[in-house]
C-alpha cells in the first residue's frame, strides 16, 4: 500500500492515467471530489479524441470514400459496444444524444407528446435532478396531465417500495426514476420498481447519470423502457450521452428533432422517417465524442466492476465514519448501500463559504442546491456541501479532507 492508501496496483495505475489530476495540470496534492458533476478523463479517452481529429475525421452515414466509410464503421461499432455495456438486446436500441438531459427531453417530447393525455399521471421520486423533473413539468402542462411524487421517508432518506406499489393506478402512464441521487448517493431498488411497472403496464425511465460509471447496468434484464446516461460522468467526453429505448417502444415513437439523416425519403411537402436509432439522431452526431465514449467504456472494462465498487464503497464508508465523528456535521440521509456521494451541513457555517475555504486547501467540492432544489427542501436544507467520489480518489484524500474540514470549521466559528 502506498501513501494514497490504495492497496490495489491496478487502481493505483488507473489513477496515474488521469493527467488532469497531476502536475503540471493540477497542483500537487489537489483533490477532485466533484465527480458527480463531471469526472476527469484518462489518457486513453483524450488520445481517442485526438486520434479521431488527426486521422479519422469524416462525417458518418454520408459519403463512400475510405475515411468516411471507416468513420461510419467505427461509429456503429461503438453503438454495438455501448449496447453491450448497457445490456441492450440490440444496438438499434442505443440512441446517441448530447447527454442525460437531452435523452430525457427526447422521451418527454417524442414519446410524451403521443402517449400522455389529459388526466394521465407521471410518477416521480422526490429525489429527482431538475433534468428528470422539469421536462415532465412542461409535458404535464402541455398535455394537461399531472405529476405525482412518491413520499420521502425522512428517517432513511429513501423511498419505500410499498409506496411505489401503492401509487400505481390506471392513470399512471410513466414512472421516471433516478437510479442514484446526485445529492445523497441514495441508490434506489430500480429492479423492484421496474418490476412493478411491468406488472401494471407502466412505462419506466431510469436516470442513470450517476450510476453508469459506478454500477453495472443491464437494461434488458431490468426490463426498463428507457434509460439515460452521460459520457462525461463516466470518464468520457462532454457533449455525448445515450438514450437506451426498448426496441418496440422506439419503433412506435415519432421523431423529435428533424433534419438530415433522420429521414428515409423527403419530398417538398412531406417525408418518411428512418428507423430507430437514426430517426432520433438528426444532424451530424458527436462523432469524436462517441469515439471518446468507446475509450471510456474500454477503460472501465479493463478495471472491472468488482474492483471499482469495492473501492468506492470503502471510500464512502470511510467518509461517513469520519464525518460522523465530527459533532458539528449533519450528513443528509440515504438508505444503506449509498453510492459514493455524500452531502452534509456543518453547524454555523454556510456550505458556499466552506467550499471556498476547502478550495484554497486544494479540494474541489460542490456547494448549493445541486440542481435538485425540491429534494434539498424535502430534506430540510436550503443548500449543502457535497463530496462525490470517482475511482481515482483515495483513502488518504478522505482523511485529509476531514482534517481540513475540521480546521476550517474551527477557524470560521471561533
Ligand atoms: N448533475 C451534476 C451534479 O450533480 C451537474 O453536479
Amino acid at each position: 500500500m502506498d501513501a494514497s492508501g490504495i492497496s490495489d496496483p491496478l487502481l493505483e495505475q488507473a489513477r496515474r492515467a488521469f493527467p488532469a489530476l497531476w502536475p503540471p495540470h493540477a497542483k500537487e496534492g489537489s483533490v477532485s471530489f466533484d465527480n458527480a458533476a463531471t469526472t476527469h478523463k484518462p489518457v486513453k479517452v483524450i488520445e481517442a479524441l485526438q486520434a479521431h481529429y488527426l486521422s479519422h475525421n469524416a462525417n458518418v452515414h454520408r459519403a463512400g470514400y475510405a475515411l468516411a466509410e471507416n468513420a461510419t464503421k467505427e461509429f456503429e461499432g461503438t453503438r454495438r459496444r455501448v449496447a453491450s455495456f448497457l445490456g441492450a438486446a440490440n444496438s438499434s436500441e442505443i440512441v446517441f444524444t448530447r447527454g442525460t438531459t437531452e435523452s430525457i427531453n427526447l422521451v418527454a417530447e417524442a414519446w410524451g407528446s403521443t402517449h400522455i393525455r389529459p388526466g394521465d399521471e407521471i410518477l416521480l421520486t422526490p429525489m429527482e435532478h431538475h433534468s428528470n423533473l422539469v421536462p415532465w413539468q412542461r409535458l404535464a402542462a402541455r398535455a394537461q396531465a399531472r405529476l405525482r411524487f412518491l413520499p420521502l421517508d425522512p428517517r432513511t432518506g429513501g423511498v419505500e417500495t410499498r409506496e411505489v406499489a401503492g401509487a400505481i393506478s390506471p392513470k399512471v402512464r410513466l414512472f421516471a426514476m433516478t437510479h442514484i441521487s446526485n445529492v445523497t448517493g441514495a441508490c434506489n431498488p430500480i429492479d423492484e420498481w421496474i418490476g412493478i411497472c411491468r406488472r401494471h403496464g407502466v412505462v419506466s425511465l431510469v436516470d442513470a447519470a450517476q450510476s453508469a460509471a459506478h454500477r453495472p447496468l443491464d437494461a434488458a434484464r431490468l426490463g426498463c423502457d428507457f434509460l439515460a446516461c452521460s459520457a462525461h460522468k463516466m470518464y468520457g467526453p462532454t457533449g455525448v450521452g445515450v438514450l437506451y429505448g426498448r426496441s418496440e417502444i422506439l419503433h412506435a415513437m415519432p421523431p423529435w428533432q428533424s433534419g438530415g439523416q433522420m429521414v428515409e425519403s423527403v419530398d417538398w411537402e412531406q417525408s418518411t422517417y428512418a428507423r430507430p436509432p437514426h430517426r432520433f439522431e438528426a444532424g451530424t452526431p458527436p462523432i469524436a465524442e462517441v469515439a471518446g465514449l468507446r475509450a471510456a467504456i474500454e477503460f472501465l472494462g479493463e478495471l472491472g466492476w468488482a474492483r471499482i465498487q469495492t473501492h468506492e464503497s470503502a471510500l464512502v464508508q470511510q467518509a461517513l465514519d469520519l464525518l460522523g465523528s465530527l459533532p458539528f456535521v449533519t450528513v443528509l440521509p440515504a438508505p444503506p448501500g449509498r453510492a459514493g456521494i455524500v452531502s452534509f451541513l456543518a453547524k454555523d457555517t454556510h456550505p458556499e463559504d466552506l467550499a471556498a475555504f476547502l478550495n484554497t486547501a486544494g479540494f474541489a467540492v460542490r456547494a448549493g442546491r445541486h440542481c435538485a432544489e425540491p429534494f434539498l427542501r424535502a430534506l430540510g436544507a436550503d443548500s449543502a456541501l457535497r463530496i462525490s467520489f470517482a475511482l481515482y480518489n483515495t483513502p488518504a484524500e478522505v482523511t485529509r479532507f476531514v482534517t481540513e474540514l475540521r480546521r476550517i470549521h474551527r477557524e470560521l466559528t471561533t
